[in-house]
């Protein structure tokens, strides 16, 4: 499998400049292009003064002022695809530019380059129709702020070769990152989450039961605290499945039927498997995984603490008045 050196970076916003500093601070070569010869002049400037704040902050060494001296401007995309073995489209999220933009990085890019969007709602289904080599085009979202979110989602269409998604899967691994497999539905898997998330704050706002200062607060003091070090399934597996199902028929009563809890949540209850106190839940632990687990968990949550407390000041947390 060929390892990916050089990449081309299509559209050097918020996403583009993040994800090509990373790129060159990984060693890669990247080529940056934006809509004009002149937007991508500049665009290199936006990504020295973008790297001197993370350096000046203390965050990178002066070395990553070098690496990022060596990313290169782009007449077009032709130029810029034309040796990658990667080209990554961060252009607007607007079908008509994705369409313009992926027929020129799959015209212009060698037959055996990556094609990949980082769109955060196009279907990548939908995408791939702008693309003729289609088995070597997906979906590589990443998110805000590139440099330092270490997600990203890697997303095959239909007709993506799985060897394109292990190679992607490789890449993103040897940068540092974390990717995720995850098919092509609605905001993917990140998304329809964290959406999920702000629809109901939406509404509990709505709802006066809360202020959005006070939800905030609630959100990222009790289970947002939890989330750096562990996903739903875990933290449920943690609390009690069956009290989940508890929950979830009185959530359902006063909210709704979108609330029940799902069959296969019930099946795996009735099945006696209620989370780590039954020793079986979404995970199995023996008696020893069980006892090593709560008190690596407790060991997490005391050093959160501290990383929370090193970081509360007031300013953090805003005025709570709208401007
Ligand atoms: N902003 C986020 O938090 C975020 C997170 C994940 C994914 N995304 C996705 O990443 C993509 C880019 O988002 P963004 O926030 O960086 O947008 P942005 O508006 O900051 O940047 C887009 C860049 O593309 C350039 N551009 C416009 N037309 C172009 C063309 N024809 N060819 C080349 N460049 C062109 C623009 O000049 C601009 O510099 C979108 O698909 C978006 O949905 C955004």
């Amino acid at each position: 499998m060929n390892a990916i050196e050089r990449a081309a970076i299509i559209g050097a916003g918020t996403m583009g400049l993040g994800v090509a500093q990373c790129f060159a601070l990984a060693g890669l070569e990247v080529t940056l292009v934006d809509e004009t010869p002149d937007a991508s002049r500049r665009a290199l400037e936006r990504l020295a003064e973008r790297v001197q704040r993370h350096v000046d902050a203390g965050l990178l060494p002066d070395s990553a002022l070098e690496a990022a001296r060596t990313v290169r401007a782009a007449s077009d995309i032709a130029a810029a695809v034309a040796v990658a073995d990667l080209a990554f489209e961060a252009a607007p999220e607007q079908v008509e530019i994705k369409r313009e933009v992926l027929a020129a990085c799959d015209a212009g890019a060698p037959a055996d380059a990556i094609i990949a969007s980082n769109t955060s709602s196009l279907p990548i289904d939908e995408l791939a129709a702008f693309v003729n080599l289609k088995e070597r085009f997906l979906g590589l979202h990443w998110f805000n702020p590139p440099e330092w979110t270490p997600a990203v989602e890697v997303i095959p269409s239909a007709h993506t070769d799985p060897a394109v998604v292990e190679r992607a899967r490789e890449f993103l691994l040897a940068i540092g990152k974390k990717p995720a497999t995850v098919g092509s539905g609605p905001g993917f898997v990140a998304n329809r989450i964290q959406f999920a998330l702000f629809r109901e704050a939406l509404a509990c706002a709505e709802a006066g039961l809360a202020t959005p200062q006070e939800i905030d607060e609630v959100v990222r003091s009790s289970f947002g605290f939890r989330l750096p070090f562990y996903g739903p399934f875990q933290i449920a597996d943690m609390a009690g499945l069956d009290v989940y199902v508890n929950i979830m028929d009185v959530l359902a009563e006063g909210l709704g039927a979108d609330w029940e809890a799902p069959e296969q949540l019930r099946e795996i209850v009735a099945e006696g498997r209620h989370g780590a106190k039954t020793l079986a839940g979404f995970y199995d632990y023996s008696e020893d995984e069980r006892a090593a687990l709560l008190i690596e968990r407790d060991k997490r949550y005391a050093a959160m603490s501290r990383l929370l407390e090193a970081f509360s000041t007031p300013a953090d947390l805003g005025t709570g008045e709208s401007s």
